[in-house]
């Protein structure tokens, strides 16, 4: 029970943080991603249009990226830390206002492994999923991790070509901490192909579109928070949601 509340907080967060595609933000790494905003919103009241603002405004947004590093309150990975990426089959729209397929190289969360992997009967964008230790998958040390290591996503490949995910390094580090929290969520053995999920492209992830919540939306989202103690029909709701 309490590992399903603590599911739908994830999910929370998550309806909290969409405000743009597919944007993921763990709760330990939301108080990062808001010292970040805030201190971009800082240069945007303060933004004119001189030079001088914009040399200011750049080495704002590099003390901002590195932010998610320093914050005390986020526990540095370790060099075994469990981390799963995924092969996700995403859609772009083209200049003939086309889908064309575009697969992404993703960290998991916890949640997101869980529940692809112990449930037949949800749908997921995800093909196939393989998992790191942190110290295998990042450039650098997983504490202060510099890049990821994208030739080691080619695993996942199969017969696509797929793309790094943006804000990999960030979200990988997110990813990875729920998994400290969550260690029976670890389903992929590391190095391993977990594959046959109920792959559909069905509800399509369009990453060059920005998801603006309708109302019906924020209704729907609204009711899923409101199903404690329904287990399948939670991890459905949830599982819609990362489909997004
Ligand atoms: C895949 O998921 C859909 C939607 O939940 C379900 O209707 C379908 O039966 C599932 N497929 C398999 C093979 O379980």
């Amino acid at each position: 029970m309490s590992s399903y509340r603590a599911m739908l907080c994830v999910v929370a967060a998550l309806v909290l943080s969409c405000t743009s595609t597919s944007a993921f933000v763990a709760p330990t790494a939301a108080r990062a991603a808001t010292a970040v905003n805030q201190r971009s919103s800082a240069v945007s009241r303060s933004a004119v249009n001189s030079r001088q603002t914009q040399r200011r405004t750049s080495a704002l947004c590099m003390e901002g990226q590195a932010a998610y590093l320093d914050d005390p309150m986020l526990v540095p990975l370790e060099d075994d830390d469990y981390v799963a990426f995924g092969l996700a089959c995403c859609f772009v729209m083209n200049d003939n206002l086309k889908l064309d397929e575009y697969y992404v190289y993703e960290p998991l969360t916890a949640a997101t492994l869980e529940t692809i992997a112990s449930s037949q009967s949800l749908e997921t964008s995800y093909k196939r999923v393989t998992a790191f230790h942190a110290k295998d998958i990042f450039e650098g040390p997983p504490a202060r991790p510099t890049g990821i290591q994208v030739d080691k996503l080619k695993i996942l490949d199969g017969d696509v070509t797929a793309h790094i995910c943006e804000n990999p390094v960030e979200r990988t580090l997110a990813a990875a901490r729920t998994y400290k929290r969550r260690v029976e969520a670890q389903m992929c053995g590391y190095g391993d192909l977990l594959e046959g999920f109920n792959f559909s492209t069905e509800r399509k992830r369009i990453l060059n579109h920005k998801f603006e919540p309708s109302f019906d939306d924020n209704v729907k989202q609204d009711k899923s928070i409101d199903v404690y103690g329904r287990e399948e029909e939670e991890a459905k709701q949830i599982a819609d949601l990362e489909n997004m």
